[in-house]
């Protein structure tokens, strides 16, 4: 057996492998057909390539001597430029946001870890939701910083309570982090409810961390929210927010790590120390070929989004009356299992193996361990969620998967609630 000679870090020891690869191993235990292929809604990636101008323009510049080199630490500033217009366009007229805000990383996973870098050091707290989305517990565990669980519930569509939060903060908190539209549970949080977050932040002092990887999938037509507006935030957003974006599922180009944190000018400086030690720069070609065309890519961006919120309907009324769901936006739509005594791992599990419908647990979203190594567990009620990502499949896939959710109900053997 080849064992390595060495320790490991107690950062690493302490934190959970990631989840996806036991669900493929689910979904390789399944024997597929011609006529009852595997359908997969475990995955939250883009189900569509990014359109032709952009392939061509990552061609161009991936081969032009000018991009081989290092860029400075916040990233092309054409793109920098380019990303501040395009928020004004999310955001508002009035959205008070410059290229001197933006720093440029390789992917929103990197602007998570950048950021928590910058504001906490080991044994400070951190406030998570869970269910939370894994790799923001992986990082705080791997750092030896404190989550602090902000339970979201079912009978509040999963949004977080400010009252709690409230409760949670304590002179070792250094900062809230939220995602919206969340993953895994789909609920958006309104723009009220983020307003109080951010209102609850500037008053206790720490930072507000808000993951909006998928606000670009909110079709409501309103903005996702109004801390940018200088009329309506009631606050000063450079005081309170860090902003992380990722361009992985809006433009389609998770392989090419893109990503953007949106922060005070201060905190840029504290960030650049962060950003050049662990990246130096986000890989160039894709920040020069994306830069010109921002804007032409909006009316792409708003099919996309306006494609899975039909297929969000479609889902919603194609499953069986007996699953429940509890919240559905952005890529994500989180389902109650409708079985008797059993946890969502074993149904996910057996749906993989034996119907040929990949899902993942809520157990991959709310079970880890603290940073002092303790366990920490989902309760029976929590146990039942199964998270469904419409974004990687068909409309006809989806209507398929229902039927065999269908199906499970008898050929599972399990008794419904
Ligand atoms: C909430 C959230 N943040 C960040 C990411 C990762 O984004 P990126 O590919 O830009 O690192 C994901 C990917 O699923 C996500 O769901």
């Amino acid at each position: 057996m080849s064992r390595a000679g060495y320790r490991f870090s107690r950062g690493i020891l302490n934190t959970i492998s990631p989840p996806i690869p036991q669900a493929h191993h689910w979904a390789s235990c399944y024997k597929a057909t011609a006529d009852r292929p595997l359908l997969d809604m475990s995955q939250g990636v883009p189900g569509l390539s990014p359109p032709l101008s952009v392939q061509k323009a990552l061609g161009e510049a991936a081969s032009s001597p000018s991009s081989f080199g290092y860029a400075l630490p916040f990233g092309e500033d054409s793109l920098r430029e380019a990303l501040a217009l395009d928020m004004k366009h999310a955001y508002g007229p009035d959205a008070d946001i410059a290229a001197a805000d933006i720093a440029l990383t390789s992917g929103c996973n990197l602007a998570f870890v950048a950021a928590i870098m910058t504001v906490a050091d080991a044994g400070d707290e951190v406030v998570l939701t869970v269910p939370w989305y894994f790799n923001h517990q992986m990082l705080l565990s791997m750092l030896n910083m404190h989550m602090v669980v902000l339970q979201t519930r079912p009978e509040d569509g999963f949004m977080p309570s400010i009252a709690r939060c409230r409760e949670l903060i304590t002179n070792r908190t250094k900062a809230v982090a939220l995602v919206t539209p969340n993953n895994p549970t789909g609920a958006i949080y309104s723009p009220a409810l983020i307003a109080e977050f951010a209102a609850l932040a500037h008053e206790k002092g720490v930072a507000l961390i808000l993951d909006e990887t998928y606000r670009d999938f909110i079709t409501t037509g309103e903005p996702p929210h109004n801390l940018f507006s200088t009329s309506l935030s009631p606050v000063y957003w450079r005081s309170t927010l860090i902003h992380l974006y990722s361009f992985s599922k809006s433009y389609c180009l998770p392989g090419h790590r893109l990503g953007a944190i949106v922060a005070a000018p201060e905190m840029l400086e504290h960030l650049k120390g962060v950003l050049d030690t662990v990246q130096i720069c986000a890989p160039r070609p894709i920040q020069l070929a994306l830069a010109p065309l921002i804007p032409e890519l909006r009316p792409f961006i708003k099919e996309m989004a306006l494609a899975i919120k039909s297929r969000h309907d479609l889902f919603r009324r194609s499953l069986p009356s007996a699953w429940m769901i509890g919240a559905q936006g952005g890529y994500y739509a989180f389902v109650k299992h409708p079985f008797k005594d059993v946890t969502a791992s074993q149904v996910c599990e057996r749906l993989a193996k034996e119907m040929g419908v990949v899902t993942l647990p809520s157990a991959f979203f709310c079970e880890g361990k603290a940073s002092d190594g303790t366990k920490v567990a989902e309760s029976e009620e929590a146990s039942k969620w199964i998270r469904f990502s419409v974004a990687n499949i068909s409309d006809k896939q989806v209507i398929r998967v229902c039927e065999r959710l269908k199906e499970s109900e008898t050929l599972l053997g399990w008794s419904l609630e």
